[in-house]
């Protein structure tokens, strides 16, 4: 089988050295890569570095091998099309059609899926010229990744940055996976929970839980790369964040319900991963809990959390807006599933049978999607993504 054909446009940017290793990762794992980087990327990096790494020819501009015509062949020949970093100017460029370099003629010839990794500087980032840019490019279709927030060129620390190299060739590996599909979750806004709530006991101590947050880190990933914007609420998780993903850090289920509650109002379907301690420890203490000879320890009375589920099912932030839960059973899982998808009052249950080597951790699932219309989805063992995708599917068909 061929190779998939993917372009690599790199755009004139500090990070601009940062493809270098997304070039590797696309090239290691069997892809065909052609890197177009404009006039101003060669002063960050220069042709051999491209040419060596990708083993084909390099140029910016459309008057080299003109008998071959690349202005339209690579376009036409592309499966995907990824620049990273994504200038403002190649924003700009892109969202309106200009084509006066090899780049931006690729960009107007190509009819595969298109994938911008933007990084610039915050202010140029938040200018309304560059948000009117990114908003024109997601509505066509393209999948612009959010920057991540970090450290900039010089002094400077705010959104802007390029996403990991590692992450963004996930989107692209996604992307790929998905074909000619249209990104169909394009203009959403999605909130997903990961991870495990902590309640402490003391400054030492907690009540916890032993979810990964790997399948709530697979929905965000998934959503990104169908085109959505992703707020991700992840509790005690230690894993990378996803590119193009908002991420907020929490640790208890009451920071959780707060989290939850502030990005839901204009989200289209909030989908509630996590594993949310239903009970936390009554009281702090302030100190550690010493040993005392002789005599019991203190009983540790709990109280009951906020069930965040219920409620956001139950006040939805904005009308249609799809909620989905999650339910790990131990024992008679449809079953309690079924019950718990009616006292919850969401429109979807992730139901999954969970043990200490089931589930947890793992990089796989299996799992019955209950609908609150009466339906049922099997979803096989395999990969988390895969149950993410069907996730996904059964959301983009309620929300029409
Ligand atoms: C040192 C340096 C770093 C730059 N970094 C960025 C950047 O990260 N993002 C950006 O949008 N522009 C950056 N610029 C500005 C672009 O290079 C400039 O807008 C250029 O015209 C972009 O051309 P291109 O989009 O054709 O690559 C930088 C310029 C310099 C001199």
């Amino acid at each position: 089988m061929d190779k998939p054909k993917v372009v690599l446009g790199v755009s004139g940017g500090i990070a601009a050295y940062k493809a270098c290793e997304l070039l590797r990762r696309l090239t290691e794992s069997g892809h065909d890569v052609r890197v177009v980087p404009t006039a101003s990327a060669l002063n960050f990096v220069g042709a051999a570095t491209w040419s060596a790494l990708s083993g084909h020819p390099v140029s910016t501009e459309v008057w080299s091998d003109v008998h071959e015509v690349p202005h339209v062949r690579i376009g036409q020949h592309a499966d995907l099309v990824v620049v990273a970093p994504a200038t403002a100017d190649m924003l700009a460029k892109a969202a309106h059609g200009l084509a006066d370099d090899l780049l931006t003629n690729t960009l107007l010839t190509a009819r595969c899926p298109v994938v911008f990794a933007p990084a610039m500087h915050t202010e140029m980032w938040e200018h309304p010229a560059t948000q009117e840019n990114v908003a024109t490019l997601r509505r066509r279709g393209a999948v612009v990744v959010e920057p991540a927030v970090g450290r900039l060129t010089g002094v400077d620390t705010g959104k802007g940055r390029l996403p990991d190299p590692g992450e963004i060739f996930e989107v692209c590996r996604r992307v790929l996976a998905r074909g000619a599909a249209e990104p169909d979750l394009a203009g959403r806004h999605v909130v997903v929970s990961a991870g495990g709530t902590r309640e402490p006991l003391d400054p030492v101590r907690f009540l916890g839980n032993r979810s990964s947050g790997k399948q709530g880190y697979a929905l965000a990933r998934t959503a990104a790369a169908r085109g959505a914007r992703v707020t991700l609420i992840a509790a005690n998780t230690g894993l990378a964040d996803p590119a193009g993903v908002d991420v907020v850090q929490v640790g208890t289920a009451v920071q959780m319900r707060e989290a939850v509650l502030k990005a839901a109002p204009d989200a289209d379907a909030v989908v509630m991963a996590a594993a949310v301690a239903d009970f936390r420890p009554q009281a702090y203490a302030a100190g550690k809990i010493k040993k005392k000879d002789g005599q019991e320890p203190e009983p540790i009375i709990l109280v009951r959390n906020p069930d965040i589920l219920a409620e956001i099912s139950a006040d939805r932030a904005r009308p249609g807006q799809i909620v989905v839960g999650f339910a790990a059973e131990t024992d008679d899982v449809l079953s309690n599933g079924r019950t718990k998808l009616a006292r919850k009052g969401c429109d979807l249950l992730v139901v999954n049978e969970v043990g200490e080597r089931k589930t947890f951790g793992s990089e796989e699932n299996e799992a019955v999607v209950l609908g609150a219309d009466g339906s049922e989805t099997p979803v096989p063992h395999g990969p988390k993504e895969a149950l993410a995708e069907t996730v996904w599917d059964l959301v983009t068909h309620r929300l029409g």
